[in-house]
């Protein structure tokens, strides 16, 4: 049986760090109100003129480097993004062009905070049905662009970075001992669509628009959602809890995700938490963190690693893989 195993991770963060107290010399808000609701102390923002692909190609080649990957060898690219460059053509088309890559095709994924799951899920079924050996999956994202900076409901809670892992088709036997992607699972439901949107698009306002969210039902959901995929991914595995080494959500809320935690009896000590550095980095939250705990060494070869994510659409899902 063909296993999507990853074989590399990488990220990268933009220079410039912008803390709670920043954000309160302009902002009607506190350090202590950001942290108590969210967790967040500080996040990361794009210089003018720096750019999700900018972002995203070093997230990639670092993600390159450490699976001692050549892009020659590498035959699609996927992005999820919900901050491109340009409406069209897709960023990862930019970014493929800038690794020096003319074979192969990329893509760019729009599943909001949910993407990189989205992303992954869809490399390993190219992998899986053996149209691809080696997949670059980006999550990259410039929030930033895209918030209403004098809401203090939205624009405390967001921030940029790049995320990128190497997943790469290996013979396993059919089992949970194998190395690889278990299971995936994805959900979407339109009818949530006003509780978190963008005010603008090509073919509406012809403008970009910004961040609109009705953070308290998006809250009142996200528990529920994320506890439905994550329960699919232990029926359709026969693992549990008990297995799992690291839980590696998306990077929303730290309340929504101890809460998530709490429901499914998962132990602190499991969880990865990048949310207080980051903020919430959409879809390049759960390649930064898996970067993260891969660099300090927490995620080692053959850890059980539990994603998941919920965000704009609603879409949600989860990822069961062994590292
Ligand atoms: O990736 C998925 C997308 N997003 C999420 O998952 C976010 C989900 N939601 C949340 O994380 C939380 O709902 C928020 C962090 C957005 C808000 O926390 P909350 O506990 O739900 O607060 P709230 O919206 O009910 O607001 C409570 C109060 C309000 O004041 P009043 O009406 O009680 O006087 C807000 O105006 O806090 C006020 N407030 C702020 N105060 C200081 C809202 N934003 C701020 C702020 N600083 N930045």
């Amino acid at each position: 049986m063909i296993r999507s195993v990853i074989v590399g991770s990488g990220s990268y963060l933009p220079k410039n760090i912008v803390t709670n107290d920043d954000l309160a010399k302009t902002l009607d808000t506190s350090d202590e109100w950001i942290i108590q609701r969210t967790g967040i102390k500080q996040r990361h923002i794009a210089d003018e003129g720096e750019t999700t692909a900018d972002l995203g190609e070093k997230a990639a080649r670092a993600a390159l480097k450490d699976a001692n990957v050549d892009v020659a060898d590498i035959d699609l690219i996927i992005l999820a993004t919900s901050t491109p460059d340009n409406t069209f053509p897709a960023t990862s088309v930019n970014i493929q062009h800038r690794l020096g890559m003319k074979h192969g095709a990329a893509f760019d994924m729009q599943a909001v905070c949910s993407g990189f799951v989205f992303a992954l899920t869809t490399a390993d079924q190219y992998i899986r049905c053996g149209q691809a050996r080696r997949i670059l999956v980006i999550g990259a994202e410039t929030f930033s662009r895209i918030l209403d900076w004098d809401d203090r409901t939205t624009c405390v809670l967001f921030g940029d970075g790049a995320g990128a892992v190497v997943i790469e088709s290996q013979e396993g036997v059919g089992v949970t001992a194998d190395r690889g992607i278990l299971s995936s699972h994805l959900r979407s439901d339109g009818s949530h669509k006003e509780k978190l949107f963008v005010d603008g698009g090509p073919s509406s306002t012809g403008t970009v628009g910004h961040l609109r969210m009705q953070g308290r039902e998006v809250f009142k959901h996200a528990v529920g959602m994320i506890t439905d995929v994550i329960t699919a991914a232990f029926d359709a595995t026969g693992l549990d809890v008990a297995d799992i080494d690291w839980f590696v959500p998306h990077q929303a809320n730290k309340r929504i995700i101890d809460a998530t935690a709490r429901k499914l009896n998962i132990p602190s000590q499991k969880v990865v938490l990048t949310v207080d550095m980051h903020g919430n980095t959409s879809a390049a939250s759960i390649p930064l963190a898996l970067a993260a705990a891969v660099d300090d060494r927490r995620i080692k070869k053959g850890d059980i690693i539990l994603l998941e994510a919920m965000g704009g659409g609603f879409t949600w899902g989860s990822v069961l893989l062994r590292w």
